[in-house]
């Protein structure tokens, strides 16, 4: 494709006319470094897409004069880096296309008060109105179908998918990691404007948050206190340093697992602004549903493409049962359950074909617990007290330190309630009994006829709602999503974007 430059606004509707394609979008205001690169080149091997990177510096977002006239211009270079990068082609639109006087199609935005109050803000008035005023118009000349944004600019990414959702845009924001220099300080177009002095002080800020970071994950507590009686010593102003909930910028809660502390401060006349993100545990995904809504295909993709752990609640009561049944235990007799519970192994497995094997008590179950007279008990086993409880307790210590994707019918509600990203799968009974009929795991439901099955699922789904103990209901906060219709690559790859737009790319690095 031949890499062109397009200056003038009116040009941008021919281009994309002869494209023929998607478009990813990487929107700057120059003086590139390489975290525009990492941006531009993630565009590149994200997909085959059209890369194109924007370079105008936005007057509106300046609410400093001496700060718009001195911002870096190096646009020969920026050219030059943009296409050995990745770009097929460069927007450099001027002021008067931009913003052209005396027309009346141009919206000039204010930013949502919560986000845009917080942190930046405070200091920067209507910094984020120029902001969202010029990617709004940006968008709108471009229509691309993923906008890339760095995390370094944290509040400004939140405030823009904001921003995406409330003007119903039909884009995907990817985001990337803040890029750091040798000594730890974010890249950032302003740096060069530092001496050596102030850069020195710059680096010590940044690694006093990286320190916090190391220290959270052992200690799970932060006193921001110590942290500015350090800054203070280096004689550094600190603007703010706050710790807050990463997505609403409010006041950050016990019971939050990530959580960011974001700091701002001045050197000379040169701000900076730089954050880490607190862990306690690494982020987990529960997945509930009723059987055949594609809970346990879904799950093991996501586990692996996530790189996480991949937990089958669900086969650990089948394992049970199956233990139940193999010993002729009467599941009303208390304490014979109770001696069972006390005694059971039950361990999951990587075999050679990077499935799961189940063992109870070090015998592989993985087939056996799957046939339908253990699917038609397993819903009595599930909803005895004692067997939930130590079930429920077995799968909080596997889940201890994150990291982990979890299946089940009560993951969301009992088991993890503070799971990063819920989602409840269904799908239609009708749907449901055909999934089941075809599926080459299940000998037994392939051989009963598809009416007998819609029963069957209807009889488990009327028993797993109406237990007493943790019945099968969607979590409150969990997101819905009906599979009916939807492929396995499409179901996997809604929850993806669902968890990128949740978890920062950021607390991936170890
Ligand atoms: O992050 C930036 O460089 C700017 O705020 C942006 C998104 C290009 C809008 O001018």
């Amino acid at each position: 494709m031949k890499k062109v430059i397009i200056r003038k606004t009116e040009e941008i509707e021919n281009w994309r006319r002869n494209i023929n394609s998607e478009i990813n979008f990487i929107p700057t205001m120059g003086n590139l470094h390489n975290g525009h690169i990492k941006l531009i080149s993630t565009a590149k091997n994200d997909n085959s897409n059209v890369n194109l990177v924007s370079i105008f510096i936005n007057p509106l977002q300046f609410d400093n004069k001496l700060d718009l006239e001195n911002y870096p211009q190096t646009i020969d270079n920026d050219i030059k880096l943009s296409f050995s990068n990745g770009a097929d082609a460069i927007f450099i639109p001027s002021n008067e296309d931009i913003y052209p006087q005396n027309n009346k199609n141009i919206k000039f935005l204010k930013a949502p008060i919560k986000l845009s109050s917080a942190l930046c803000g405070l200091n920067r008035i209507g910094h984020f109105d120029g902001v969202c005023t010029v990617v709004y118009r940006l968008l709108n000349l471009i229509k691309p179908k993923n906008l890339y944004l760095g995390e370094k600019d944290w509040q400004q990414l939140l405030i823009l998918k904001n921003l995406v959702l409330r003007k119903k845009l039909n884009v995907a924001i990817k985001s990337i990691p803040t890029q750091r220099d040798f000594d730890g300080i974010p890249l950032s177009s302003r740096n060069l404007h530092l001496s050596k002095n102030e850069r020195k002080l710059i680096s010590f800020f940044s690694n006093e948050l990286l320190e916090a970071k190391k220290n959270f994950q052992q200690e799970k507590k932060i006193n921001l206190n110590e942290i500015i009686k350090k800054l203070s010593a280096k004689k550094i102003t600190i603007e703010y340093l706050e710790h807050l909930h990463p997505h609403t910028l409010q006041k950050a809660r016990f019971e939050d697992n990530i959580s960011l502390l974001a700091g701002a401060i001045k050197c000379g006349e040169t701000r900076l602004i730089d954050h880490v993100f607190l862990m306690k545990r690494r982020p987990i995904i529960a997945i509930d549903g009723p059987a055949g809504s594609g809970k346990s295909t879904v799950t093991k993709l996501i586990a692996k493409k996530l790189k996480l752990l991949y937990l089958d609640t669900g086969a650990m009561y089948r394992a049970l049962s199956w233990l139940m049944i193999k010993e002729s235990i009467d599941y009303k007799k208390e304490k014979k359950l109770h001696n069972i519970l006390k005694d059971i192994s039950i361990v999951f497995k990587s075999n050679t074909n990077s499935h799961q094997d189940v063992y109870v008590n070090n015998y592989c179950v993985t087939e056996e617990i799957r046939s339908q007279k253990i699917s038609s008990i397993v819903s009595k086993i599930s909803s005895i007290k004692e067997v939930r409880k130590f079930l429920v307790e077995e799968q909080r210590k596997i889940g201890e330190s994150g990291g982990l994707v979890a299946e089940g019918r009560d993951i969301g509600t009992t088991v993890f309630p503070h799971a990063e990203l819920k989602i409840f799968l269904t799908a239609s009974i009708d749907e449901r009994a055909k999934r089941r009929k075809s599926d080459k795991n299940s000998k037994d439901s392939q051989e009963i006829d598809l009416h007998t099955l819609k029963e069957l699922i209807k009889k488990r789904d009327f028993e797993d709602s109406n237990r007493e103990i943790s019945p099968l209901i969607k979590a409150n906060d969990a997101i819905e999503i009906i599979t009916d219709g939807y492929s396995i690559n499409e179901v996997v790859d809604k929850i993806i974007d669902l968890y990128n737009d949740k978890i920062p790319k950021e607390i991936e690095i170890k």
